[in-house]
């Protein structure tokens, strides 16, 4: 079943739910650090509005344990968000209830509403019947924008859309869709997956997925480290999964002949992590047995952009390094340099790959930045994502 979107279905007049992911990060001051997210579902909640309808923006921020706090207060997304449309975005008491019911009903054609954390109640991740209803009694259309919740079953993702005959995607969910389409269905050869961060078991599934769709895997980033000592490394005191060595050996052994699976082959080391430790580039064989690998070398920079650079589709997940200190940022900054060169379609997921871009001043530079991390991986494991499953609707 196809996925309607948002210009598809009537607004005019209509309560339009819009489901959005505004879980953004925040400094110690509660400002927006990073604006990406709102910006993102801008054009949706323009179009909304500008078609007549009563726009209930909706979002989690957070993980607040199922009741208010004010840390995880939407205030001052509604801050951000006013400013970016230009127009004043009030905040509602909460997500539910007589108030915001109330708060709606007064609404005019085109005005924009944001309700409270909806995490501010245990039932939004439980997937709760009568919260779901309740959410779902507000509005007469149900828009969902938040690519970056699709994995999570919630009630603002999942249930509350049984209840409504009116469902459809936004502009920004459709772009995730359509661009991760195109990572899996018809993916050009040759296709290049790398993948960082920290741990192998993060990224089991997407790994095995892959391993048949494309041409080669490069990996970077702690999770290198399970792997080379897989294959009979001393690591030093670099971060292993003693419990996924046999795994990662396995897939070692599956990818022969069929996929080209490239390790780092140098390192950037140091006594501990730290920016003052004294550090090293070495090689494979000569880890130091008591320091620890914090980025790719050198020489493993010149082969994974070899890779990237005679790439037609690249998907990249997960830093190469501890990016977030410049003696290890390296190795991450020159893959996204890399990337940038290719001519290939890039996709690029997470939000330290999508930081790393950022930082690097190449954004313009990549096919898609996906505004979900845990999602896109989801997706690109082969899973079905409920929040788009639940869009599949006639009506
Ligand atoms: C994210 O940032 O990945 C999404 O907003 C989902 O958040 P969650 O992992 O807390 O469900």
């Amino acid at each position: 079943m196809t996925i309607r979107r948002v210009d598809q279905v009537e607004l005019r007049g209509k309560r339009v739910f819009i489901r959005v992911d505004f879980n953004v990060p925040l400094n110690e001051k509660r400002e927006v650090m990073d604006d990406t997210r709102i910006v993102s579902s801008l054009p949706t909640i323009r179009f909304a509005s500008e078609a007549g309808g009563k726009v209930i923006l909706a979002s989690h921020l957070g993980r607040p344990k199922g009741k208010p706090d004010p840390k995880f207060s939407l205030a001052p997304v509604a801050i951000r968000l006013s400013k970016l449309l230009g127009r004043e975005v009030s905040l509602a008491p909460d997500c539910i209830g007589k108030e915001v019911e109330a708060q709606v009903e007064r609404m005019k054609e085109g005005e924009v509403l944001l309700l409270e954390n909806l995490r501010f109640h245990p039932e939004e991740e439980k997937n709760d019947e009568v919260f779901s209803k309740a959410l779902a009694s507000l509005c007469d259309v149900y828009i969902n924008d938040a690519f970056g919740t699709a994995h999570r079953a919630h009630a603002s993702t999942e249930g509350m859309t049984r209840y409504l005959k009116t469902v459809a995607c936004g502009f920004l969910m459709m772009k995730e869709i359509e661009s991760l389409e195109k990572a899996i269905l018809n993916p050009q050869k040759p296709y290049v997956a790398i993948l960082g961060g920290a741990k192998v078991s993060d990224k089991i599934g997407v790994i095995q997925n892959l391993m048949d769709k494309v041409s080669t895997i490069l990996i970077g980033g702690g999770m290198a480290y399970t792997f080379l000592k897989a294959v009979g490394y001393q690591v030093g005191k670099s971060l292993v999964e003693e419990d996924q060595i046999g795994f990662s050996k396995n897939l070692l052994d599956e990818a022969k002949g069929k996929v080209t699976f490239l390790l780092p082959s140098d390192h950037v080391a140091a006594e501990r992590m730290d920016i003052e430790a004294k550090r090293e580039v070495v090689s494979n064989d000569r880890i130091p047995q008591d320091w620890v690998c914090l980025d790719i070398g050198p020489e493993t920079i010149r082969a994974f952009s070899e890779k990237i650079e005679s790439a037609q589709t690249i998907f990249w997940n997960g830093p190469m390094g501890v990016f977030e200190m410049e003696p290890f940022s390296h190795g991450t900054f020159e893959i996204a340099r890399a990337i940038a060169r290719s001519s290939a379609f890039s996709i690029i997921g997470g939000g330290d790959s999508v930081a790393a871009v950022n930082q690097a001043g190449v954004a313009d530079k990549i096919g898609h930045i996906s505004t979900g991390g845990g999602a896109s991986l989801e997706w690109i494991e082969g899973k079905r994502l409920p929040g788009i499953e639940a869009l599949r609707k006639d009506g």
